[in-house]
């Protein structure tokens, strides 16, 4: 199923990239939200919840392993409510790095790296022992998550 899906984008991509060749209108290619919402439940739901403001769970069962990703798309790096983030991303936080694709598919589909490229610091790590392997599959988790944002 993984598979199919994953062939199913890569078909997906070649129609764009020929609609492009004819000189179709741009079509702003992002995530697939449906896939990333699957996916998020799949990898992401054992550390992490999506809690809404007035503390209702809109995705999860209440993990606190890692921080709350409501609103990810709106507020900088490291600043949920009330978790204690690790000494790298603490340091980030003094940053003001805000989530957008490019930093969100950096950081999960490899945390350390994406830390130490950030602070410029070779030994900077990430607590989240966890990471997507597919960039798309990353890409289509932020289209879901940045759903959800003030
Ligand atoms: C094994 C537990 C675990 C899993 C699974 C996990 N994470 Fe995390 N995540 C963490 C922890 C812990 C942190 C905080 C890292 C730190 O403080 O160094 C974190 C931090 C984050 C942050 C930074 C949030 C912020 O407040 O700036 C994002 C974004 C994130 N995770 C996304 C994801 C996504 C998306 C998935 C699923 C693909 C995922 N994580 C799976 C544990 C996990």
């Amino acid at each position: 199923m993984v598979l199919l899906s994953h062939l199913k984008r890569r078909i997906g991509a070649a129609v764009l990239a020929f609609g492009a060749l004819l000189g179709a209108p741009a079509i702003a290619v992002a995530g697939d939200a449906q896939a990333g919402e699957r996916s998020f439940a799949r990898q992401c739901t054992a550390c992490h919840v999506i809690r809404d403001d007035s503390g209702s769970i809109i995705m999860g069962t209440g993990a606190r392993t890692g921080p709350n990703l409501f609103g990810l798309a709106s507020r900088p790096a490291a600043t949920a409510d009330g978790f204690a983030y690790g000494p790298s991303m603490q340091q980030l936080a003094g940053r003001a790095v805000g989530w957008d694709e490019n930093a969100f598919v950096s950081f999960v589909t490899a945390p350390s790296a994406f830390l130490q490229q950030r602070l410029g610091d070779r030994r900077a790590s990430s607590r989240m022992a966890y990471l997507v392997r597919n960039p798309a599959d990353a890409a289509d988790i932020w289209a879901y998550l940045s759903r959800f944002s003030n």
